[in-house]
């Protein structure tokens, strides 16, 4: 039985709405989130050897990243509570999502990040959609203090992943992995950063798992980048430093959650290194055709990494969660490409520049 499934399309709130805190006050709003697709790897799969891999490219979502499911959910119900303002703090993405879901909304967006790490894309996305935006000599775990310090005093809604709504839409993506594989993968493969979505996905899991929807639950692996892995390194990181602007975060505020993730699914949290998420990213790209954002390009680089020493991932099913679209930080995806000089528009000039003449 497969409640909910049938408005494909429509939206994470019509999609699954027994499994949402809803009510009959709560507004029904979309801007097309969820139902994302999971693609079959034609090229990694064999070249790391992995029995069945698949991508799950939550980029596909209205403002490129897996944000969305989490945002429609949280600001329905700051509007079921009649909230006017929404804050967050964000390295981009959460802020790119609550600052579009606040202008359909009509209710004003406050965002606070680290000024000089958050990809230009998801910058351009907050002031086009006509958030208030914070820039702070600081960094994300900072930002995040602030916000919650703000929301305890002032009258607007904390939509942060400690917003437990957050949590509770982004579990509908293992919903739809189980609804388009007809049962969990062994294996999910995830970047990690503030630790939300690594415990949104496991409590999806649970949920279809108890409800006779899925058979098994699969292997939770998480990854932080190598400069930026509280969780891994088992201390908080004050200073956190890597290309993957995304998650680079030292003090994760679903910490707790994600180690129970870990723990409860047998599976792991480790870190890559910035060298090993840039080979994914780019590879990711040029034999797949996906290009998701560095971040994203952690869950890649962390499955490589472990099938190096766990050849039995040759007999499973893998999915990775590509979290964000490349197309918001495209300084990352043309550094070192040296820029062609510009020709002649004349036929000979450019087949001898092609080295067909
Ligand atoms: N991938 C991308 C593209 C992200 O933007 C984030 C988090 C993550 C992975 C990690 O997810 O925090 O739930 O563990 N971005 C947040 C933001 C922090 O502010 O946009 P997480």
């Amino acid at each position: 039985m497969r409640q909910g499934t049938k408005s494909v399309g429509r939206g994470v709130l019509f999609r699954y709405p027994d499994y949402l805190p809803l009510t009959a006050d709560t507004p029904r709003i979309t801007l097309g989130e969820g139902d994302t697709p999971l693609v079959r790897s034609r090229f990694l799969e064999k070249e790391i050897g992995v029995g069945e891999l698949y991508f799950k490219l939550e980029g596909c979502n209205p403002t490129g990243s897996f944000k969305d499911r989490g945002m429609v959910l949280a600001v329905a119900k700051a509007l079921e509570a009649g909230s006017r303002a929404i804050i967050c703090a964000s390295t981009g993405n959460t802020s790119a999502s609550a600052a579009a879901y606040g202008a359909r909304c009509g209710i004003e967006t406050l965002v606070i990040v680290p000024s000089g790490y958050v990809a230009m894309g998801k910058l351009a996305q907050a002031v086009v959609y006509g958030a208030r935006i914070i820039p702070i000599e600081g960094n994300f775990d900072q930002a995040l203090q602030l916000v919650r310090s703000l929301a305890a005093v002032h009258p607007v809604t904390l939509v942060n992943s400690v917003n437990p709504h957050r949590l509770e839409g982004q579990k509908t993506a293992a919903f739809e992995v189980v609804d388009a594989l007809d049962d969990a993968p062994d294996y999910l493969f995830i970047p990690v950063g503030n630790a939300g979505n690594i415990s949104a996905y496991w409590q999806g899991f649970q949920e279809y798992h108890k409800g006779g929807q899925a058979h098994r639950r699969p292997k939770m692996m998480g990854y932080q980048a190598a400069g930026a892995a509280p969780i891994v390194r088992g201390e908080e990181v004050r200073n956190p430093q890597t290309v993957a602007t995304a998650i680079r975060i030292g003090k994760p505020a679903s910490w707790a959650k994600a180690v129970a993730a870990r723990d409860e699914s047998g599976g792991a949290i480790d870190m890559v290194t910035d060298e090993e998420i840039l080979q994914a990213y780019h590879s990711l790209a040029r034999h797949e055709g996906v290009f998701g954002e560095p971040a994203s390009a952690a869950s890649v680089a962390g499955l490589m990494k472990y099938a190096r020493n766990h050849r039995e991932i040759g007999e499973s099913r893998v999915v990775c969660i590509i979290t964000g679209t490349g197309l918001k930080d495209t300084d990352t995806a043309v550094l070192g490409a040296a820029p062609a000089q510009p020709m002649a528009p004349d036929m000979k000039a450019v087949e001898r520049a092609l080295g067909w003449a």
